[in-house]
């Protein structure tokens, strides 16, 4: 029996058992079989969840690009590690191999290290989906450096209070960007950003869409004279399996984004185990994951996961709908993806197009099919099997987040029978629980509740960057020693899972977690508002859209009111990018309040929802009367 590798129900069965029955010995063997360390651990896991603390494979010591790069250069270092399939299809992609991996990791950190970069240091990544934001992530790996992405969709604002936060030393950017037929002025934001970021000493820049860009002397670089000028030698730092690796910053209930803190060696299992099970990686396989990497999916499977398991990994600069909507099926043809993993808001839009976008490839070589990032609705998935796996590639539907650091339940193909909408069984090492309102664990079969984890697993986030109190209070309050993950779950009969949504003030648009607090925030700065409610209403491609309800200040004339939509929208995307843009804005003279002063969203959502005849006991607000009219006036 293999740990490491699944092959069917029996063994996955086998596999759990041991997994929670002994943890440490089941981590510690795939720790010792499959990596490379430096030293080996004293202890496979501390841990004590009430604080909380997590220790994993504690006094180890390693790199982990030693284990993503230089432990492969001997049996795979012509093979492609990484092929950047560029926005324009008449650009012609490009297969860089370990080898050249390696070297051009070497050279960027030894370009980091000569701008003053030192371990444990933070360094901004704000790139777009180009090999040199692989590269950047592996480089400040390599020398010990913490890397903060930041996703390329985020406004001025944004990226500067997530530089303060982590108070990083350098930002990594390129002059702009490819997105579609369009292109974006990276550094113009950039710029825009630093002004209120006075610690920032160095931005290097890639060159990506060659226009001139103003550069502030003494600050900014261009990165390839330097990177030319490198070294291709440079040692690994050694580091503690607990050092922090990374940080990565999601929204949360309240205004602040939450800079979720991964570590090492941990990180490293976690992501290498899930990525070979989930999409049963073999050798001459090629992967695409058409995420982000600003965002954990990209971090986790595009980057870390793969490159681990010394996999060929596809890095996509484009979009689903460029040149046309055959444009992820184009790719998959031309590079005879096996396993392709995506979010569901992309299988809608592309199921609403006409179906010869897809019919025209050859799909043939696709052997696994996965999506991430909310639930799939059944009609959705039905045309991922039949359109683009012929019902004939397993899905996987993978639940996990950015505070799991990687998948957590999720069907093992070809192991585990799917169900539309089911993320069907935990994986190995994840001891899922359900909890009721009360605080108390639902036990056995066809329940639902409060999705938790109540068992440690090495790809767990320890912390949230300069706020450890704010990570127990988030993850670790609602139930006792377990973590709680912020989304509701059911159990069938049979013990598998369906993800029902989240059950907090989060929502997710087009695969995106948005805070609704950060977006009421911004709205309220508008001078011409008093108060604002986000909510979330189902859309047939985003999953959600939102719909702002905005008390003003002075009711003024209605035919202003769609001006000021457009300067609410401008004010969001400003503070926090256009992926926060509302789809409905109803102006309001009142808000539905309980008694204590807070306002009953679940109201909000029903009349966002159009599900008004059963909106429950509403006398208890402090408002009743206001329901009616928001009703009357609802969009
Ligand atoms: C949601 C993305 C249903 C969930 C990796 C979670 C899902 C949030 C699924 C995390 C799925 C993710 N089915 N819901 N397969 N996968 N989610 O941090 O609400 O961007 O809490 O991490 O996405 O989003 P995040």
């Amino acid at each position: 029996m293999s740990n490491y590798h699944i092959k069917n129900l029996e063994e996955y069965f086998q596999v759990y058992r041991k997994s929670v029955r002994d943890p440490e010995t089941f981590w510690g063997e795939i720790a010792e079989e499959n990596f490379m360390w430096q030293k080996q651990w004293d202890k496979v896991l501390e841990y004590d969840l009430s604080k909380p603390e997590i220790s994993w494979f504690k006094g180890a010591k390693l790199n982990i690009t030693e284990n993503c790069l230089d432990r492969h250069l001997y049996a795979r270092g012509n093979k492609t590690a990484i092929i950047f399939e560029p926005n324009d299809p008449s650009e012609k992609a490009e297969h860089i191999t370990y080898k050249q991996l390696h070297e051009r990791v070497c050279k960027f950190a030894n370009v980091l290290l000569e701008n003053g970069i030192k371990k444990g240091d933070r360094v901004c990544i704000y790139l777009p989906m180009i090999p040199e934001l692989a590269v950047s992530l592996l480089a400040c790996a390599r020398i010990g450096a913490i890397h903060s992405v930041v996703f390329a969709g985020f406004s001025a604002t944004a990226l500067s209070t997530r530089i303060i936060d982590s108070d990083c030393k350098m930002v990594i950017t390129s002059d702009g960007s490819f997105r579609g037929n369009k292109t974006i002025n990276l550094k113009a934001i950039v710029d825009e950003a630093l002004e209120s970021c006075p610690n920032i000493e160095t931005v290097l820049v890639a060159k990506r869409i060659h226009t001139e860009i103003p550069m502030k002397q003494n600050r900014d670089k261009w990165l390839q004279p330097l990177l030319d000028a490198a070294s291709t030698d440079c040692a690994p730092e050694i580091m503690d399996a607990e050092a922090p690796l990374f940080i990565l910053y999601t929204s949360g209930s309240t205004g602040k984004p939450k800079g979720m803190v991964h570590t090492t060696a941990g990180y490293m299992v976690y992501t290498s185990y899930t990525f070979k099970n989930v999409f049963q990686y073999r050798e001459n396989d090629v992967y695409w994951c058409t995420a982000d990497i600003g965002w954990i999916t990209g971090h986790s499977y595009i980057v870390y996961g793969p490159l681990a398991n010394g996999a060929t990994t596809v890095l996509f600069e484009g979009v689903p709908s460029y040149p046309d909507f055959g444009r992820f099926w184009e790719v998959v043809e031309k590079h005879k993806i096996t396993q392709f993993y995506t979010a569901p808001t992309a299988i809608r839009a592309l199921a609403k197009e006409r179906l010869d976008f897809s019919e025209n490839y050859d799909l043939s070589s696709l052997k696994i099919l996965g999506t991430v990032g909310e639930p799939i609705n059944e009609e959705a998935w039905h045309w991922y099997d039949e359109n683009i796996g012929k019902k004939n590639c397993p899905i996987v539907d993978t639940w996990w987040q950015t505070e799991t650091g990687g998948i957590m339940i999720s069907p093992i193909p070809y192991a585990t029978p799917t169900i539309p909408t089911y993320a069907t069984l935990p994986l190995p090492g994840i001891q899922p629980a359900l909890m009721d309102e009360n605080g108390e664990e639902l036990i056995g079969n066809l329940v639902s509740g409060r999705l938790c984890i109540k068992f440690p697993w090495p790809g767990m986030a320890r912390t949230i960057w300069g706020n450890h109190q704010r990570y127990k209070e988030t993850y670790f309050s609602a139930f006792e020693n377990k973590y709680f993950s912020g989304d509701g779950a059911l159990r069938d009969s049979t013990g598998y899972y369906r993800i029902t949504g989240r059950v907090d003030d989060v929502i997710i648009v087009s695969g995106h977690n948005l805070g609704t607090a950060p977006i009421e925030d911004a709205i309220n700065e508008h001078p011409a508002v008093a108060e604002s409610a986000i909510v979330g209403f189902p859309h047939d491609v985003k999953g959600n859209a939102l719909y702002g309800f905005v008390i003003l200040k002075e009711t003024g004339e209605s035919r202003l009111h769609d001006n000021l939509r457009k300067e609410i929208n401008q004010i969001i995307t400003e503070h926090i990018g256009p992926i926060a843009k509302l789809d409905k804005i109803q102006f309001t003279e009142g808000l539905p309040k309980t008694r204590s002063g807070k306002i009953m969203r679940r109201i909000l959502r029903k009349i966002a929802e159009k599900d008004t005849n059963n909106l429950g006991d509403i006398s208890t607000l402090l408002n009743p009367e206001v329901v009616q009219t928001i009703i009357d006036k609802a969009l």
